[in-house]
């Protein structure tokens, strides 16, 4: 008997998106990002499972649902070796690992309450300074934020 056999298996999803490598303990930032709370579709979370790659990881399996730019920037943020998987008619249509993009716009509040963009409806924009471990500086202050200082709109 394979190994797998013995293991519960989440679903497939006919249509949709699979976020896979999301690290163990970020499944559930992930799901509050993209406000998954309010899905009306199949949804599976799964998390503390075992990866060759990473020890353990989470996924996320989002049926009929496609993220949007904004949403892929911020799982880059939490999630930085995330994959993504667009899911049609059962097969894998498209594969791709996000990316921390050289700006980051409108996905991270800025630290300084000074900051006009905490006053203004203004979007924020961040300068990606450091991609591993992440660091941004605030286009319209200045203020330097690393990881643990990041927080998503
Ligand atoms: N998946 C799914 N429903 C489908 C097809 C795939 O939920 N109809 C999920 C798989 O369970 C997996 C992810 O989408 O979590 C990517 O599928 P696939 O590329 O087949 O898996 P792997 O080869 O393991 O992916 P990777 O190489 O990115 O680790
Ligand atoms: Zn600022």
């Amino acid at each position: 008997m394979k190994p797998e056999e013995n293991e519960l298996r989440i679903s497939a999803i006919r249509e949709g998106t699979v976020i896979d490598h999301i690290p163990a303990d970020s499944v559930f930032k992930v799901a509050h990002i993209l406000s998954l709370a309010k899905h009306k579709e199949i949804l599976s979370l799964a998390t503390n499972l075992p990866s060759n790659v990473m020890g353990t990881k989470g996924v996320i399996k989002i049926a009929k649902k496609r993220l949007t730019k904004t949403e892929v920037n911020k799982i880059a943020v939490i999630a930085p070796h995330a994959t993504i998987n667009i899911i049609e008619d059962y097969k894998v249509k498209d594969k791709r690992k996000v990316a921390i993009p050289k700006e980051i716009a409108m996905v991270i509040r800025c630290s300084n309450p000074q900051c006009v963009t905490n006053s203004q409806p203004v979007n924020t924009i961040f300068e990606v300074t450091r991609k591993e471990p992440l660091k941004v500086r605030c286009r319209y202050c200045e203020r330097s934020m690393d990881a643990s200082e990041i927080e998503l709109k």
